[in-house]
């Protein structure tokens, strides 16, 4: 037979593969939470302005308690020829409360309430990434304290460059994943607006109160124009935008994870609980968490491209190729609080090989930009001369095979005859990362002084 709902003036029910293509109670009855608590606003405002009487509100209220009940207890009887959470809801409510139930969606239309129920979601995933957020950047800051003085290589095109300390690679991704927590607290502040009661798209002749229903949402004011209510998913889009930037930093960090551990560094040993072992390599322990967050942004991204995908060229104003964009942002936001939490356990029990990284950082001609400072600050000598002096240096060292510390300095003088014994006290490693005394630069004082910033600010 024709559909309950909308078969006024149907026939015939429905092809059992439009079914299919149609339906999206699959998926979207991860809703449910959130249409009964729009519902329940909605019959609330509806009773205070007197559009319906306040015994059918009361029944409207009781029932959808009853079906939040039914749907956590998971006993709620989902049916797919109801198409969407929307209808099963209100079908099921039909069936506990009858009659009051059919006006329940007075002034109202599927239009606005999954504008509605989506918005509340992806608001809580703001939140949900925002203290995931911050329980990562409390881990950061726990192993950057931990090593606020431990010298290692700094990189660039992975090739050595200068020393820095563990605690300033530590806090550099503080600021990424600052940023990004950022990025989740104005997404949120932004879709903080209720769609409710823009109804199907142009707004409503009854009496409605969409400030009443906002402030009990939690909202901080009614959306302003009714056709972009029920057509906008910018919402969605900012969400898994900076779902995708926070993705992409996890990847960053997870493939400096997987270099890492590995024999050939040895900067750090990852826990037990966080890697695995292979069946035929008895020797062998695998970053396989920090593969798969290296991994994980290539679902997020694609969530992102798919959602803008179907919505760009959308004439105004809801199309039904709007249903397409649940899946995408369901899928995203459970990959990324995954990835959250694997990432900032991965962290808090990495252990760092200080030896390692001090070892390593004194290799690679590390030192040489202290050296041709030096010559710049000691013998006046332009940088340009300078530079050039200090390439001829670390060539000889290189075909002596040594580190520029090793050198004599009668071999230095070779090069320059004016360089003096103090030369040695800027190539060793722990005097260079005590000069970049700079702001924002990689002395262990400056790290301490943004450690106890961001200590701060999270407070
Ligand atoms: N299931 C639909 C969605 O996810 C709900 C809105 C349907 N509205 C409509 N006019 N068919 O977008």
């Amino acid at each position: 037979g024709a559909n309950a709902m909308w078969g006024g003036r149907f026939e015939a029910g429905n092809d059992a593969i439009m079914q299919a293509i149609n339906a999206s109670i699959g998926f979207d009855r991860r809703l449910a939470r959130q249409d009964i608590e729009g519902s329940r606003a909605h019959a609330a405002m509806l009773a205070a302005t007197g559009i319906i009487g306040s015994k059918d509100a009361e029944a409207i209220r009781e029932g959808l308690l009853t079906v939040l009940s039914e749907i956590e207890m998971g006993i709620f009887p989902f049916r797919v020829e109801l198409e969407d959470i929307h209808m099963n809801v209100e079908a099921r409510l039909k069936e506990l409360i009858g009659e009051p139930a059919g006006r329940l969606h007075t002034a109202r239309s599927r239009n606005d309430q999954v504008a509605l129920d989506f918005r509340l979601w992806v608001r809580d995933q703001c939140d949900a990434a925002i203290t995931g957020l911050e329980a990562l950047i409390r881990a950061f800051l726990a192993q950057a304290e931990a090593g606020a003085n431990w010298v290692m290589p700094g990189f660039t095109h992975l090739q050595t460059a200068q020393p820095v300390t563990w605690g300033h690679h530590m806090m550099a991704y503080v600021e990424m994943f600052a940023r990004d927590r950022s990025r989740f607290q104005d997404a949120r502040a932004r879709m903080n607006e209720s769609p409710l009661g823009a109804a199907a798209l142009a707004g409503t002749s009854f009496p409605i109160d969409r400030n009443m229903t906002a402030q009990a949402l939690g909202f901080d004011r009614p959306t302003a124009n009714s056709l972009d209510s029920v057509s906008d998913r910018d919402f969605a889009l900012e969400f898994l935008s900076a779902s995708s930037i926070c993705a992409m930093h996890l990847s960053r960090f997870a493939e400096e994870l997987v270099i890492w551990s590995s024999a050939q560094f040895r900067f750090v040993q990852l826990s037990d609980r966080w890697t695995t072992g292979s069946s035929i390599m008895p020797q062998k322990k695998n970053p396989d968490a920090a593969e798969l967050l290296r991994a994980k942004l290539g679902r997020i991204l694609g969530a992102t491209v798919a959602l803008f995908t179907v919505m760009k060229g959308l004439p105004l104003t809801y199309s039904k190729d709007m249903q397409e964009d649940k899946e995408q942002v369901f899928d995203a936001a459970d990959t990324l609080m995954l990835g959250l939490a694997a990432m900032t356990g991965m962290v808090s029990d990495m252990t760092a090989n200080r030896d390692s990284l001090a070892a390593a950082a004194a290799s690679g001609f590390s030192t040489a930009t202290d050296l041709a400072d030096w010559l710049v600050r000691e013998l006046g000598l332009p940088f340009r001369d300078a530079h050039h002096i200090t390439g001829s240096l670390v060539a000889m060292a290189e075909r002596a095979g040594i580190d520029l510390p090793d050198l004599t300095l009668e071999q230095m003088q070779s090069v320059h005859g004016q360089i003096s014994a103090d030369v040695f006290d800027v190539l060793g490693v722990e005097n260079s990362v005590r000069s970049r005394i700079s702001f924002g630069g990689t002395a262990p004082d400056q790290v301490r002084a943004r450690i106890n910033d961001w200590k701060a600010r999270l407070k």
